[in-house]
């Protein structure tokens, strides 16, 4: 079985593009892979954080999680730093990339561009990323087209740590949906929903009631002219309608395209088809959010089983790279 990972910080919301676009294939694939998914908080404090919330965000983000339908009982879900073998390895994986590599990264140079503050932590972000995947022998990195770069970075640092100190590290694939599942923003069609737009008219959050939903897909952008054609260049916004009433219901939106001659209707079966999607999600998410208990007892056996492997590639690597065994 194929090993696969991806992170997902514990900052925000979870919305309806996450789901779509992430989180429902994870929960698919858990089932034919051997499956780890990581709340990477650590990654959060690259940026300041208002003190004590992240552990917070960190519990509701699994609940999230778990409702959205990764399993704890089939794949791995736990809290980066439940595990000191991250910034462990991170350490050891900056000192194999190179400055000049850092610097190329596009989420760097976007991400510090929007901050006063710029940490170090901030431009190493994507050597802890690397440790993140390489801990667990990943062969399957499931992630955006934004994180292409971010994958293609670990691979290199793992080729050359194996170059220089002998085979340690697997080398990992990105796995990127392809454009037409992507969610775009509701107001903003040619923008991907997403936290950091700030869009919340835009943005429909997996714990919007069904009014909020209504309302937002009512009032989303469309273009001009008022045919239905699934067409994402010229028709941003009903395309991106279609391809979430398509993703809601399984079905393809080209096909769905020639069932609808008005926005109107478009717009309201979209509407009826992410409250049902997401009615389940969200009354699972009440049940565990009523008993955090249980959610903190599920990340501590999942802690548990990450680090029975993160511990041996570290060690590994200590290993090879040849460090006094403590004796
Ligand atoms: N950098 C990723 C993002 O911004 C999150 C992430 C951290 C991640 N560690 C990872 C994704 C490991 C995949 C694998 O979305």
């Amino acid at each position: 079985m194929r090993r696969v990972l991806s992170g997902i910080q514990p900052t925000g919301q979870l919305h309806l593009g996450n789901y779509l676009g992430a989180v429902r294939n994870w929960a698919r694939m858990q089932h034919s892979t051997d499956a780890f998914f990581c709340i990477v908080d650590l990654h959060s404090v690259t940026i300041p954080q208002e003190p004590g919330v992240i552990g917070r965000e960190s519990l509701r983000l699994a609940q999230m999680l778990i409702a959205a339908g990764l399993d704890p009982d089939v794949c791995t879900l736990f809290v980066q730093s439940h595990l000191h073998e991250h910034s462990e390895c991170a350490w050891l994986l900056e000192c194999t990339a190179s400055f000049g590599e850092l610097s190329r990264m596009a989420q760097f140079k976007d991400k510090s561009g929007r901050q006063e503050f710029i940490s170090a932590g901030l431009f190493t972000y994507p050597a802890l990323q690397a440790a993140d995947i390489l801990l667990y022998d990943t062969n399957d990195v499931p992630v955006g087209a934004d994180q292409r770069q971010h994958i293609e970075l670990t691979r290199d640092i793992a080729e050359r740590f194996n170059y220089r100190y002998g085979e340690t590290f697997v080398l990992p694939t990105a796995v990127i949906p392809s454009a037409g599942a992507r969610v775009m923003d509701l107001q903003r069609p040619n923008d991907k929903m997403s936290k950091s737009l700030n869009s919340p008219k835009g943005t429909i959050d997996l714990l919007d009631d069904p009014a909020q939903i209504q309302k937002k897909i009512r009032s989303a952008v469309t273009d001009n002219g008022a045919d239905v054609r699934f067409d994402i260049n010229n028709k941003p916004g009903v395309s991106n309608l279609l391809a979430i009433l398509g993703a809601a219901t399984d079905n393809n939106p080209e096909d769905l395209a020639d069932e609808y001659r008005q926005y109107g209707p478009l717009k309201a079966d979209a509407a009826e088809a992410v409250v049902a999607l997401l009615a389940p999600v969200q009354a699972r998410f009440a049940e565990l959010e009523a008993d955090p208990a249980e959610t903190t007892r599920l990340l501590r056996t999942g802690a548990d089983k990450a680090r029975s492997i993160a511990a041996e590639t570290l060690a590994r690597a200590k290993t090879n790279i040849g460090f006094l065994p403590e004796g």
